[in-house]
């Protein structure tokens, strides 16, 4: 299985043709990669870049639980789905933050977005409160626990989860996690995974927060990050694609 490199573009840019701009200089400069890459811009933007997407999965940053109905404002995996979008990032902690996300909602959105055929980045991670007070392990086995509660086995194939970790700290604050925490936090999880999941031992996991083409590669080498989670970078097409290149 290839790398997993994903853009998240969080609510940015702010039109169209700056994000029609975007994905086709990152399309351009990334030729034939070796690893996947996955470009989620907000959802507005799905329809426009679908079109020409000349191979590059897409991805959105959000999925409601059911498929249909009187839920105002929101997109379901089916929806999704149509528009040919593969993959959908779910539990990141500026949703968990600013709109109330709790493990439970995680779970839902998980449950409904495999079951919709979709591909899940499944976001965890510490706060500088729970890390300083020892708590970081302890909080990424909650989140694990309860957000894969009640998902079969097979649903948790190599391809169809990918788990983030991205302290909540290291996120947007210039501050990235060291290589050797980061490590130790990903061998951590990775045994969690591999005793509550068979499936699991297989798993995709990724790194973020901050990173950017100087540290990308070094979480790849000497962190065994399976690929990274990129915010603010991934705005940038030359610096993505040098993160790109370097995750190879
Ligand atoms: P950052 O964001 O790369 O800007 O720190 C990462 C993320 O929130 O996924």
């Amino acid at each position: 299985m290839h790398n997993l490199i994903a853009a998240n573009w969080k609510m940015n840019p702010i039109s169209q043709e700056e994000a029609r701009n975007l994905f086709n200089s990152i399309k351009k400069g990334i030729g034939s990669a070796q690893a996947e890459v996955v470009i989620c811009p907000p959802f507005l933007y799905l329809p426009a870049i679908a079109e020409g997407n000349g191979g590059l999965a897409l991805g959105a940053q959000n999925i409601f639980w059911e498929e249909k109905g009187a839920f105002t404002g929101e997109i379901s995996g089916a929806m999704l789905k149509d528009l040919g979008v593969e993959y959908v990032i779910i539990g990141h902690s500026e949703r968990r933050k600013y709109f109330g996300e709790t493990d439970e909602i995680v779970n839902k959105k998980i449950k409904k977005a495999l079951e919709s055929g979709l591909k899940v980045i499944f976001c965890i991670g510490e706060t500088a409160e729970e890390r300083d007070a020892g708590k970081k392990n302890k909080i990424l086995e909650r989140q694990i626990k309860n957000g894969l509660a009640d998902i079969e086995n097979w649903k948790l194939k190599i391809e169809n989860l990918a788990i983030a970790y991205e302290p909540v700290w290291a996120i947007g604050t210039g501050n990235n996690c060291s290589v050797e925490e980061t490590k130790e936090s990903i061998d951590y999880i990775r045994n969690l995974l591999a005793l509550s999941h068979a499936e699991g031992v297989n798993t995709r996991i990724l790194y973020g927060g901050s990173v950017k083409s100087e540290n990308s590669g070094d979480y790849i080498k000497n962190a065994g990050a399976n690929g990274l989670l990129v915010g603010g970078a991934s705005l940038n097409a030359e610096e993505f694609i040098k993160i790109v290149t370097s995750a190879e």
